[in-house]
């Protein structure tokens, strides 16, 4: 039996919210009232149809990937040659299509997972996720693998992506010239919509091995498809647990009251305090350097769901909260500065983890200094959980709301839980704002006009727009 089948080990842990901060008994006219906060009962309720329409309609096909076993099997099924030989493993993606591998394999693997020598990581590819074409940056990034040892996961959803679909038509041809095209072509795996797009029909053509990413699930929501289990399992993430905790939280958001729904609360809390408390900042910060990537992650995923022009409807609102990723230590001696002291327009989100993997006790003191006394006999455990208790309880003290998700440990079921609270938390909150949350028209709209200025045909309309700009563009510039 996995740990994960264990109903009393699952129960220890499930990740918690606290948001006594946030309330107006502890930070008065710059918190909510319960009063407040319970208003949005009905529209909840609405919200709640909404989303189980979406369900069944297959709109929200997302909220069902945690269920798909046949997925894990054909993964495994895949991944089993290539762990045999590989040692490197890149992905070559975008957006979406990208932070979520490198989120899990952050927050997942040794913090050091790429650098360690092959036994120590049991022989799974180190992993590296090329998200840009800064030439400089791929060429040294390429240069610096062996590439007869690695496997490369081509991601993009739509198929078109161009930043997407020129990496891999270079990094194809370099892979060819070093191991020739059969090997080249064994070490390749394209991610991408089961059926359409020019990703799929290259597959289909090259004879490239490929995974499906489900029609009707798009980038940001796409990291327990395909798309981030495979890299996931490439480096030992153990993927059935992380699904697992998906469908942990699944079964706890179906709590009917929203007061104790954690992606519920989470999303009421955060769409008040963007509007009613005019907080237009959502920071997220956790103490835990390897959720960096998660904060990451999250924080595409807001902004890309959220940021709109038009509602549902299609009136222009212009809506939307700015997510910010701060981390915790590291940002007191940073941005801690701006969110006591700097305009009251942020609502502050801390992740904390109980129990970390490692204690790490301080030595006894060996040269007697006094000011350090009060170090003896603790820990770094002791000093990071203080830290994190004064720098929420201050930031109450000086009026600046602040909210708290726990997390037990940092191990694949508790990942998946908080990827699952937090995409619902999201969607929740589309329908609050009242916007098509799975949409990206302004993502769009930047890809149409490259396609336009790289002369791509249908595009012209957009290459020319641009340029009709051009001699106004002298006006004012400085040499
Ligand atoms: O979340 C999204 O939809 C986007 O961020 C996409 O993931 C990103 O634009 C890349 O698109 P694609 O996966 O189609 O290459």
């Amino acid at each position: 039996m996995e740990r994960h089948e264990d109903s009393a080990w699952t129960a220890k842990m499930a990740l918690g919210l606290d948001f006594n901060y946030a309330m107006a008994d502890f930070v008065a006219e710059h918190g909510l009232t319960f009063e407040e906060l319970s208003a949005l009962e009905p529209r909840m309720t609405e919200i709640r149809h909404r989303l189980e329409e979406g369900r069944h309609s297959g709109r929200l096909a997302f909220l069902d990937l945690p269920y798909d076993q046949g997925l894990v099997r054909e993964i495994r099924t895949l991944a089993k040659p290539l762990l045999e030989f590989l040692w490197e493993f890149v992905v070559l993606g975008i957006g979406g299509s990208a932070l979520g591998a490198r989120a899990l394999h952050q927050a997942l693997c040794h913090p050091q997972h790429n650098r360690l020598p092959l036994g120590r990581r049991q022989h799974k590819p180190s992993l590296w996720v090329l998200d840009n074409i800064d030439p400089d940056w791929l060429y040294g990034m390429l240069d610096a693998l062996d590439l007869r040892r690695t496997g490369i996961n081509v991601i993009s959803k739509s198929g078109s992506t161009a930043e997407t679909l020129a990496q891999f038509l270079f990094v194809y041809r370099v892979l060819k010239n070093r191991v020739g095209e059969d090997k080249a072509r064994e070490r390749i795996i394209i991610t991408t919509d089961p059926d359409k797009g020019p990703l799929r029909h290259l597959a289909a053509k090259g004879g490239f091995r490929s995974l499906p990413v489900p029609p009707a699930v798009g980038g940001r929501y796409s990291v327990l498809s395909a798309v981030g289990l495979l890299p996931a399992h490439m480096v030992g993430i153990n993927i059935s647990e992380l699904l697992a905790g998906a469908r942990f939280m699944d079964q706890r958001l179906k709590e009917r009251d929203f007061l104790k729904n954690p992606a519920y609360l989470l999303a009421a809390l955060a769409y008040l305090f963007a509007t009613a408390k005019k907080r237009p900042i959502w920071v997220i910060m956790p103490y835990a350097s390897g959720l960096a990537g998660m904060a990451e992650w999250f924080c595409q995923l807001w902004a890309e769901s959220l940021g709109k022009k038009y509602d549902q409807q299609g009136r222009v609102v212009e809506v939307g909260s700015t997510p910010v990723r701060a981390l915790g230590v590291t940002d007191q001696h940073s941005q801690l500065q701006l969110y006591m002291e700097g305009p009251h327009d942020k609502l502050i989100t801390f992740i904390k983890v109980e129990k970390f993997q490692h204690e790490l006790p301080l030595p006894p003191l060996e040269m007697g200094l006094k000011e350090l006394e009060y170090l003896e006999g603790r820990s770094l455990n002791e000093l990071l959980a203080a830290e994190f208790e004064a720098t929420s309880f201050n930031l109450m003290k000086a009026g600046r709301p602040n909210l708290t998700l726990t997390l037990p440990e940092i191990n694949a079921f508790t990942i998946g839980q908080l990827i699952y609270l937090l995409e619902v938390a999201t969607v929740v909150a589309g329908e609050l704002f009242g916007v098509n949350y799975l949409d990206q028209p302004g993502v769009e709209g930047g890809k149409l006009t490259t396609f336009g200025l790289m002369g791509r045909p249908g595009y012209e309309s957009y290459r020319e727009e641009i340029r009709h700009y051009q001699p106004k563009l002298l006006k004012y510039v400085a040499h």
